[in-house]
């Protein structure tokens, strides 16, 4: 009785290394993901266009946009993303909590606010 006791821990100890060692390696082959802003967010009162600094980024990596507001995100180019174009052809996110895959190379995002992006809720990723 014990002795199968025993078998059966073993067995499931194994199950679970398996699964762990599966599931980090998934975590290896689709890239990290990041919350953007932290425990702030995407959000007005953080200081968005410096949350990249300091950040290695590669592609395949997923950024998660968290918001209470649900303030929508944009996928732009470089110059929409300068200029705070949100007029442009962009991809929009409104979920409130979106998952973007980065791109290699520069991958830019900003808020459609009027004064939003313009304040500083933008954000510049390269990912090699
Ligand atoms: C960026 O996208 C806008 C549309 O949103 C377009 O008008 C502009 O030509 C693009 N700029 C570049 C450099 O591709």
């Amino acid at each position: 009785m014990s002795r199968t006791r025993v078998g059966k821990t073993r067995v499931m100890t194994l199950g679970l290394a398996l699964l762990v060692t599966l599931v980090f390696n998934c975590g290896i082959v689709h890239g990290k993901t990041w919350i953007v802003g932290d425990k702030g967010g995407w959000d007005l009162n953080e200081d968005m266009e410096k949350w990249p600094q300091g950040k290695y980024f590669k592609a395949g990596d997923v950024l998660v946009f968290n918001s209470k507001e649900a303030y929508h995100v944009l996928v732009v180019n470089e110059s929409d993303y300068i200029n705070c174009n949100f007029f442009g052809k962009a991809k929009i996110y409104k979920s409130g909590h979106d998952r973007i895959r980065l791109v290699k190379g520069g991958n830019y995002f900003i808020s459609d606010g009027p004064e939003w992006c313009g304040y500083g809720m933008r954000i510049a990723v390269n990912a090699e």
